[in-house]
């Protein structure tokens, strides 16, 4: 399969072209981005960890029954994707409270949610990717209310196969964000998991072990997803 042109070029990885329709490249960079975009910077060794990190999550998460778009790792930076026609919703599952939903109702970090609550938002960096519901995603035809339905339950799906895997390796998996896409009419996952896009801490000290390190400006923000990827079992 030969690789071609960049087709489009997110803010920390990019999609390249190949020759086969139903595949494309996803390129991990060490770019790493916060605040949708406003805080950027390159932190070395981050698409390799990130690359490699996803491939073994997605490949955990097909296991379990979440069908998703990774085929296979081509290099240290680069996967082999299915190419999909992505959805423009990011898909929230909170298992602890953090992060935006504190500002938006003034609830403090760190209480357990049960159940675990789930949100919608749209892609869209300019707007700072707005909360919306299903009746957003219906009227402006972003998504099928099937497709809606698809993503939240392959969401959930997620839930239980990822806390369970970073409860064996000591990690409380705070919350997290998904991208779906269409593969051939079928709702499968995309983009990536990886520490870039939920939140992780330490199950014993509550240590952040996420992007949190960033956008805090914490320091050894790759550090603590190789500590996350060596206790997973991940080959770096
Ligand atoms: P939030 O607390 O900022 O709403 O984010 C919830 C989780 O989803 C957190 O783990 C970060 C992740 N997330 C992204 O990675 N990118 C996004 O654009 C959004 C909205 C959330």
């Amino acid at each position: 399969m030969k690789i071609g042109a960049e087709l489009y070029r997110g803010k920390a990885k990019s999609v390249l072209d190949t020759d086969d329709a139903d595949f494309v490249v996803m390129h991990f960079r060490d770019d790493t981005s916060a605040f949708d975009g406003e805080k950027k910077e390159q932190l070395a060794r981050k698409g390799e960890v990130n690359n490699k990190f996803n491939a073994f999550v997605m490949q955990r998460l097909a296991a379990g029954g979440v069908p998703n778009h990774f085929e296979r790792l081509l290099s240290s930076n680069e996967s082999l994707v299915k190419r999909l026609q992505m959805i423009p919703i990011e898909c929230v599952v909170r298992n602890i409270t953090a992060g935006s939903i504190c500002r938006r109702l003034g609830v403090a970090e760190g209480m357990d949610l049960n159940p675990p609550t789930f949100e919608l938002f749209l892609k869209n960096d300019a707007l700072h990717d707005p909360m919306v519901n299903e009746y957003h995603i219906r009227s402006f035809g972003w998504a099928s209310d099937e497709e809606v339905a698809r993503m939240k339950s392959l969401t959930f799906r997620a839930n239980e196969i990822l806390k369970a895997m970073f409860k064996d390796a000591g990690i409380l998996l705070v919350d997290y964000k998904l991208e779906f896409g269409r593969f051939h009419g079928e709702v499968v996952l995309g983009d990536e998991f990886s520490p870039d896009g939920c939140r992780l801490w330490d199950a014993q000290t509550r240590n952040k072990l996420d992007k949190d390190r960033f956008r805090q400006g914490l320091g050894g923000v790759v550090e603590a997803y190789e500590e996350v990827a060596r206790r997973l079992g991940v080959s770096l």
